[in-house]
């Protein structure tokens, strides 16, 4: 193993970086070289065209700043297989051979991790480092940390706002079909209701848990002021299971539709009972916020962050985690240890698992949802008592979110 190509793809998030960055260096460290290939696996593909590519030198991984989330390798969403040419895999390999490239490490989501499994599977020897803000591989996932710690100081922060106005905010973030980054960023920020899409939504639950809190707070306070805070993962589900989305987005280029409307459905129906409920001219009245015409119900706001909650700086976890996930991947390419995901470095233990079972979607357990509805938190559910079995643990624990 001579030289390595660093590739990130799917959608960027902190600690990416951190990987591109890790790996570089313990390529250097070992006397491999390392280079970016740009532009994710579109610039794989074009490798065979691009007339150099850079190398990441001791001095240029040096320049590279770790802890700013994206990639400096660049990124793009697509899928090789579904590429028309029948050549695909012999370009890639042709490019590769250009540039001297004996392996790749490649970060990535599940999609990305398909990839690479299809990569793989042609011949073509690679690592992958688990990259997604959506946290549902079955290891941590860079990026993850990230966007927890960002959604939380948006619920936060938005909380301020909220109780000036009076309001009930909703806040819809992105993570796909698992609502891992709306659960953690939610209880960390206190939300008073979680909706995810492992539980679909019960819109009259919800109500009924806003409705209460939120003027519970209000008639409580000295100065008849309060907020409630609903944090809204991206893929919800309705009670009856169907998904919630604006018809409108168009799919992007892995073929999946941009999920988007969650928090707008959330208001819609959350305003359509408050309009219905003959209880809340009373509560408006008592709250001393009743003004016929002007001001008869509470307000339902929606906030969408978008790409704000992947972008920016990374977490410190994430950037320790990217760094070893990317010097692993490097570590075990060197062993001739290919087509596997870095689960993380213990110690002088590189793990790491079949990148096949590493990429198979994990979703919320609804036992860690049960611990938090016993504690007060709304899921959109009828609430279900905990029920905690005792296990004393023996010896070393590592767990992630
Ligand atoms: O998979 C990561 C992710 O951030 C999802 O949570 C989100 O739905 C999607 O990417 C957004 O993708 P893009 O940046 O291509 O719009």
């Amino acid at each position: 193993m001579k030289k390595i190509g660093i590739l990130t793809s799917g959608g960027d998030c902190g600690g990416l970086n951190g990987v591109v960055k890790g790996a570089a260096q313990m390529a250097n460290s070992l006397g491999i070289t390392p280079y970016v290939i740009p532009n994710g696996y579109a610039g794989l593909y074009n490798l065979i065209d691009c007339d150099t590519i850079t190398a990441l030198t001791p001095d240029r991984a040096d320049k590279i700043d770790a802890n700013l989330a994206g990639s400096e390798a660049g990124h793009s969403r697509v899928k090789v297989k579904k590429i028309e040419d029948p050549n695909k895999y012999e370009r890639i390999k042709q490019g590769m051979k250009k540039f001297g490239i004996d392996g790749l490490v490649i970060s990535g989501g599940d999609d990305s991790g398909s990839v690479m499994v299809d990569l793989f599977e042609q011949g073509i020897k690679c690592v992958h480092a688990p990259k997604t803000m959506d946290l549902d591989l079955q290891t941590y996932s860079v990026g993850g940390d990230s966007t927890v710690n960002k959604i939380s100081l948006y619920v936060e922060e938005l909380k301020t706002t909220a109780i000036t106005h009076n309001r009930i905010m909703v806040l819809e973030v992105f993570g796909r079909y698992a609502g891992h980054t709306a659960f953690r960023g939610g209880v960390a920020a206190d939300a008073d209701c979680i909706l995810i899409p492992e539980v679909p939504s019960d819109f009259d639950i919800v109500y009924n848990h806003m409705k209460e809190r939120f003027f519970a707070r209000i008639l409580k306070s000295d100065v008849l002021a309060g907020q409630y805070m609903i944090v809204v993962a991206e893929g919800l589900k309705n009670a009856d299971g169907s998904e919630i989305y604006d018809e409108s987005s168009t799919p992007d280029s892995f073929g999946h539709k941009k999920l988007a409307g969650a928090a707008k459905f959330v208001c819609q129906e959350l305003t359509k009972r408050l309009k219905a409920d003959p209880e809340i001219k009373d509560l408006m009245k008592k709250a001393k916020m009743y003004v016929e015409k002007m001001n008869e119900i509470p307000e339902v706001r929606s906030v969408v962050p978008g790409h704000l909650v992947r972008c920016g700086h990374s977490s410190a976890y994430d950037v320790n985690f990217g760094k070893e996930a990317g010097a692993a991947g490097v570590l075990l390419l060197k062993q001739g240890i290919t087509g596997v995901t870095v689960v993380g470095v213990d110690g002088n233990k590189v793990r790491y698992m079949e990148s096949k079972k590493a990429i198979e979607q994990r979703h919320v357990d609804l036992n860690q949802v049960a611990i938090y509805e016993q504690m007060g938190t709304c899921f959109g559910r009828p609430v279900s008592a905990y029920k905690p079995s005792f296990e004393k643990e023996e010896g070393k624990i590592f767990r992630h979110l």
